[in-house]
């Protein structure tokens, strides 16, 4: 089986963006894939944390992987700070990236003008996610579209490394969601679907009410067209809830706009409501009884001792390429 690796970061509860573009995926692609899906609490710390809720969120994304119906039996879970050999990874990743490089990642520039002072690891974030993927040997990683451009800078890296030293890491692709790899806020269809919005009405959260998911979805903003068709330019917003639509009930966008052809925006969002309190709820339940379990625990540490053993195997064969020892 070919080898695939993901990870979310716990710096906020991940919204329906993140289930949608990434973690809806990571439950799909076990069976056909060797997965391995990561907790990346280390990526978390590049921007400003609070150390007891940093904590609480690691284990709880933990007990969300779980509950969303990833198999421990089938992949590996676990969490990043877990397995050294990934910050080991890093230093040796950042002295073969240009500065430049990192420079111009966009998440970079979008997330430095968000912080008053910025921290050498949010610039540095990138070769710390190239540490995680190759050192999983992954053939594959399922990420939504605004990590484009990091899978890009993996792949670059893995050429430049293999061009030099030989053929010592797998060059990995991204695998993204037919629709839903961009999924935009539910108050501005010009931005991104965030966890760390502001804007508390932008976004789903996994763990919203059933009653806070219906009223998100009914006041998002839609246009004054006031027909369904599936048109990113002209009806953003619209096209934004189809595709919500779509990933979550596996239709097209066609069918969607068939269904409701003629029939207005009310009963459509009514329909959406639904169809994401009807996936969530479920997940909510499993997610608060594994919390407070012992079971997640010894998920994470069998987790820990696998991945250890991968990711170390790897790491092994990046110092001796590079002539790291004596
Ligand atoms: P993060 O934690 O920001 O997001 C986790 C995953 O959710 C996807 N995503 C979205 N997809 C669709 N619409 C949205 N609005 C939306 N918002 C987020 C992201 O694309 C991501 O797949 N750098 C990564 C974490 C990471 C990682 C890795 C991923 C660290 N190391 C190695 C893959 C492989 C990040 O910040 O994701």
């Amino acid at each position: 089986k070919a080898r695939i690796f993901s990870g979310v970061q716990p710096s906020g509860t991940p919204t329906i963006g993140n289930y949608i573009g990434a973690m809806r995926g990571f439950v799909q692609l076990q069976d056909e894939y060797d997965a391995t899906y990561c907790v990346v609490n280390q990526h978390a710390i590049t921007v400003p944390q609070e150390p007891k809720r940093l904590k609480e969120m690691t284990r709880e994304l933990a007990a969300l992987y779980l509950a969303i119906g990833i198999d421990p039996n089938k992949s590996t879970i676990f969490v990043q700070s877990d397995v050294p050999a990934h910050t080991q990874s890093a230093w040796l990743i950042l002295c073969h990236t240009g500065l430049g490089e990192l420079e111009r990642m966009t998440q970079y520039k979008d997330k430095a003008q968000k912080q008053e002072a910025v921290n050498a690891g949010l610039l540095a974030y990138p070769a710390l996610m190239v540490g995680d993927i190759i050192l999983h040997d992954a053939a594959y990683v399922p990420v939504g579209d605004d990590q484009r451009q990091h899978i890009e800078l993996t792949r670059n890296f893995v050429d430049r490394f293999n061009n030099r030293y030989g053929d010592v890491l797998v060059k990995p692709e991204g695998i993204y969601p037919k629709a839903g790899a961009r999924v935009m806020s539910l108050q501005d269809p010009m931005s991104k679907m965030s966890k760390s919005d502001a804007n508390e009405r932008g976004f789903v959260s996994m763990l919203d009410t059933p009653n806070q998911i219906t009223k998100k979805i009914k006041s998002a903003v839609t246009d004054s067209i006031g027909e369904i068709n599936y048109d990113k330019e002209a009806q953003p917003a619209i096209a934004n809830l189809i595709e919500i639509y779509a990933n979550l009930s596996d239709k097209s966008t066609d069918d969607i706009v068939q269904a409701y052809a003629g029939k207005g925006y009310g009963p459509f969002k009514t329909d959406l409501a639904e169809l994401v309190v009807s996936v969530l709820e479920p997940i909510q339940t499993r997610y608060e009884k594994l919390l407070s379990s012992s079971e997640l625990d010894d998920i994470l540490h069998d987790g820990a001792i696998k991945a250890n053993e991968q990711a170390n195997q790897v790491l092994a064969r990046m110092n001796k390429a590079i002539g790291i020892g004596y």
